[in-house]
Parts: structure tokens; C-alpha cells; sequence
């Protein structure tokens, strides 16, 4: 039986780290804030953003997801400065992490996917990673961050052929396609780490991810679970990326 990840557990270490750098920062005068620009309402970004604010205290640059209709989001995510970019928003931000530019800042939840990897000593060097999702905020950059680790990685996507079969091959699975339940027993070679990045609503009023636990739990070595997984990370390591554009500015 595989081994549940506490994305709690891995939230509440970068927070430590995270205080820790906030004090130092505060001896100097300086208070990170984070600005968050919310243009829609929908129910995943509240909750997102309700859960900044519990770990922050509160939310002072982001722009959260969904946009209203019509809206660019690459023109969106280019009016924010690249040092701010905390949520690695502007598609210049993008740029730097696919040419392995340090400075550049990855969306909090891809970083949040190699935090829990890395964490949970996952071994990445030559590995075998299928990426499930193509988009500008998970799935891509989370393949460019598995890359510079020198993963083999494949981006699968709603055209990919045969699904299972390419996830199979994988050491490490990601999967962020928003379809409750698309990974399941076939999709998971024995011994495959499995990270659930998906969030769909559940039928109890609560939230599912990509991944059907019971199923793979029999072969997976290890699995993030939704809720308690990736979530907690990504809001840990967005606020671990606020503080670290302040020691960069400062
Ligand atoms: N835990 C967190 O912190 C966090 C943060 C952000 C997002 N999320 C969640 O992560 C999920 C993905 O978010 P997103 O913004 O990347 O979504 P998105 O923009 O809708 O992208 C979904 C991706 O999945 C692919 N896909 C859809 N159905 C598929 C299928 N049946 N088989 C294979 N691939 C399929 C799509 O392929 P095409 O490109 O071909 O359409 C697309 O590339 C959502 O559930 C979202 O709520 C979680």
C-alpha cells in the first residue's frame, strides 16, 4: 500500500522557513506583501485565495485565474514586473525557468510539485516523468522544472493517444488535467510516485483530484492526496517566493 504524502506537513516546514526569513527581514524594516488581484468570482480561486490569507495573515502581486472572457491572460501576466512575479505569471517568467535562469520565478504550484518530490527524496536524475497537462500555469512549467532536474519527461494532453500506456512508463506521475478521477489503476506502474495536482468538485460539497486514490493506492509508492496534498504546498511556496523577491529587492 503507498504511502500518503502530507502536504500539511511540507506546508508547515516551508512556513517555518519562511517566518524565519520574514524576521530577518523585519529587523531590517522590510515587509514582504503579497497583492492579489482577483477579477472573477470562482469557487476554486476563493478558496485559493481564502487559504493565502490564513497562511499570510493577510494578502496585500498576483492575478488570479480564471479572467473574465475575453481578458489575455499573457497581456495580463506581462504588466507584472518579473522580480514581483511570485507567481510566475508573466510569460517572460516562463522564459527564464525554460532557459534555467535562477532568478526567474515558476507558478507557485509547479514549484510546489518539485518542493514535495524533492521533500519526500524522490529521486529525479533519469527518471521517467509523464506530465498530465499542457497548461501555461501547471502543466508546462512543471515539465521544465522536472527537466532541469534531468527527469525524462513526457507532456501528455486531452489529444494524447492511449493514456495509460504513456503513464505506465513513469516513474513519476503529475497529473494536472482538472478530470476527477482520470488516473487510475492501469495508469500506475508498481513503485510510481504519484502527484495529484487536479481539483474538481466533489458531489459532498468538497473537492476531488485527478487521481483515484483507492485504485493506485495498491501499486504507487507514494501519492498526494486532494485535500491535504499539493494545495497546502503551493500556498506555502507562493508566500516562500513573496519572501524571496523581497530579499531580492531589499
Ligand atoms: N493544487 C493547486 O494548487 C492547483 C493550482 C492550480 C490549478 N490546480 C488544478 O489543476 C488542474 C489543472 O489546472 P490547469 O489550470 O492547468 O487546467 P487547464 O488549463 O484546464 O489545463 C488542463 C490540461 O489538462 C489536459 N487534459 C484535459 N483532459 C484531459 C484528459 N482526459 N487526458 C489528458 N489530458 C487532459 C488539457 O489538454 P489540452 O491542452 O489538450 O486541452 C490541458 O492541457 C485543475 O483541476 C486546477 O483546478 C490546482
Amino acid at each position: 500500500m503507498s504511502r500518503i504524502i502530507d502536504g500539511r506537513a511540507i506546508a508547515a516546514a516551508i512556513a517555518q522557513q519562511t517566518a524565519q526569513r520574514v524576521g530577518q527581514l523585519a529587523e531590517r524594516g522590510i515587509t514582504p506583501v503579497l497583492a492579489v488581484v482577483a477579477p472573477t468570482r470562482d469557487e476554486g480561486a476563493a478558496w485559493y485565495l481564502r487559504s493565502i490569507e490564513r497562511a499570510a495573515g493577510k494578502a496585500g502581486i498576483i492575478c488570479q485565474a480564471p479572467l473574465p472572457a475575453g481578458v489575455d491572460a499573457a497581456a495580463v501576466g506581462a504588466s507584472i514586473a518579473v522580480a514581483k512575479d511570485v507567481d510566475g505569471a508573466n510569460p517572460t517568467s516562463l522564459g527564464l525557468i525554460a532557459a534555467g535562469v535562477p532568478t526567474g520565478f515558476a507558478p507557485a504550484t509547479a514549484a510546489a510539485v518539485l518542493e514535495i518530490l524533492h521533500r519526500e527524496q524522490v529521486p529525479l536524475s533519469g527518471q521517467r516523468a509523464v506530465v498530465v497537462g499542457r497548461s501555461v500555469v501547471v502543466g508546462k512549467p512543471t515539465a521544465l522544472l522536472l527537466l532541469a532536474e534531468h527527469a525524462t519527461v513526457t507532456v501528455c494532453h486531452s489529444r494524447t493517444r492511449d493514456l495509460a500506456a504513456v503513464c505506465r512508463e513513469a516513474d513519476i506521475i503529475v497529473a494536472a488535467a482538472g478530470r476527477a478521477g482520470l488516473i487510475g489503476a492501469s495508469h500506475v506502474a508498481p513503485g510510481a510516485v504519484v502527484i495529484d495536482v487536479g481539483i474538481s468538485p466533489a458531489a459532498d460539497g468538497g473537492m476531488v483530484g485527478d487521481v483515484d486514490l483507492a485504485a493506485v493506492r495498491p501499486a504507487a509508492a507514494a501519492v498526494t492526496p486532494v485535500p491535504g496534498g499539493v494545495g497546502p504546498v503551493t500556498t506555502a511556496v507562493l508566500l516562500q517566493q513573496t519572501v524571496r523577491a523581497a530579499l531580492a529587492a531589499s
